[in-house]
């Protein structure tokens, strides 16, 4: 059986102002009614054969966790004292299992359109996971995106439908993107893993002895309430913070990918969350009251106000509350940059 193994950290900028501190981008419904953390768990239901998940997330989120979970009382909630990056959020997923415990790590902040295809990659994952390698989940890349984990594609691991991962290249510049890109011969890494625990703890004290050793210290030393299990905060402040792209995936030699062939958004901002959404025929997508006349290419998103938009085009408008957000597509990646997100 696949343990899911559901992180749920960081709160970005980018999606201001609908995604504060407070309730960040996981636990909005973002996409259709379903949060995107209530549709990574629903991903890998029990009813789909999967074991209960695990979630890893920072105290500041469990409510919202609880909240959100189907059952949380079925689920072991690991609760971080702080974000020590997705290498140690991984780690203690890993120590809470049995060595031999197939993982696949999700992101809960990624929109995934076709729940079939996922489940079916997660399969032929698990099973090379069982052989231990360590597996990606491969995304056919279209353009020279520098937020992405790069996969280059080496040999066919025969019968299983995965790839050797040949070189693991994380962000690179965009020098580097435009280059893969041409090369045609790369994926980029969907940020989803399958590991068997075991294996995964033995890569991480071989690459990062130091990460796998603070992380195990935090463990040994942490407490369990109910469901949710609390590492050692002394312990667990000692640990370096990376991720598992740096400190495992581009170190190993057991690197490997099945191809995802899903509709996959990590939706990184307004203009990315418009492409991932249902439109009309001239390209609109709107939440909340909206009135649109004679728009095209327009995206509007309201908690409350009516919003009215009159000719227009590729124009994005959010409110939230007493926030209104007004851009461009192009303009959707220096959202971040504002003072209402920075002040958020
Ligand atoms: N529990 C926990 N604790 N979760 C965390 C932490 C942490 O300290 N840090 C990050 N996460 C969670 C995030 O909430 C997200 O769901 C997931 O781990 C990935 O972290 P990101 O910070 O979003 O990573 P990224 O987008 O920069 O890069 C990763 O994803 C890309 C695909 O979206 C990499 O794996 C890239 O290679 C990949 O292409
Ligand atoms: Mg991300």
């Amino acid at each position: 059986m696949i343990t899911p193994v559901i992180l749920c950290g960081g709160s970005g900028t980018r999606l201001w102002p609908r995604s504060r501190k407070a309730k960040p981008k996981p636990f909005l419904p973002l996409v259709g009614e379903t949060t995107l953390f209530e549709a990574s768990v629903l991903r890998c239901s029990i009813d789909a054969g999967f074991a209960p998940p695990i979630v890893v997330t920072g105290a500041q989120h469990l409510d919202h966790v609880v909240d959100q979970l189907p059952d949380p009382a079925a689920s072991q909630i690991i609760v971080e004292p702080e974000g020590k990056n997705t290498a140690a959020a991984i780690a203690l997923a890993a120590l809470r299992l049995p060595a031999d415990a197939i993982m696949l790590v999700c992101p809960s902040d990624h929109h995934i359109g076709d729940c079939d295809a996922f489940q079916t990659a997660a399969k032929a994952a698990a099973k090379l996971a069982a052989d231990d390698w360590l597996v990606s989940f491969g995304i056919a890349a279209t353009s020279p995106e520098t937020g992405f984990g790069y996969l280059k594609q080496g040999d066919p691991i025969e019968g299983t439908g995965g790839r050797k991962v040949e070189r693991f290249v994380e962000k690179p510049d965009l020098e580097r993107a435009q280059a893969f890109l041409a090369d045609g011969g790369y994926a980029w890494n969907g940020g989803i893993f399958a590991f068997r625990a075991g294996h995964f703890l033995d890569e991480l004290a071989k690459h990062r002895p130091d990460i796998a050793g603070a992380v195990r210290a935090a463990v040994d030393k942490g407490r369990s309430d109910g469901n949710a299990f609390h590492p050692d905060p002394a312990e667990f402040a000692k640990i370096t913070g990376e991720s598992v792209d740096y400190a495992v995936m581009e170190k190993t030699d057991r690197a490997a990918m099945v191809p995802a062939t899903m509709a996959w958004s990590d939706i990184g901002n307004w203009q990315a969350l418009h492409e991932a959404l249902d439109k009309d025929d001239l390209g609109n997508a709107t939440k909340g009251r909206v009135e649109l006349k004679n728009c095209s290419n327009v995206l509007v998103h309201t908690d409350g106000p009516r919003v009215s938009v009159v000719g227009a085009s590729n124009l994005i408008v959010v409110v939230d509350g007493d926030e209104i957000l007004v851009c461009t597509p192009e303009g959707a990646q220096l959202v971040g940059k504002l003072q209402g997100a920075a002040n958020q």
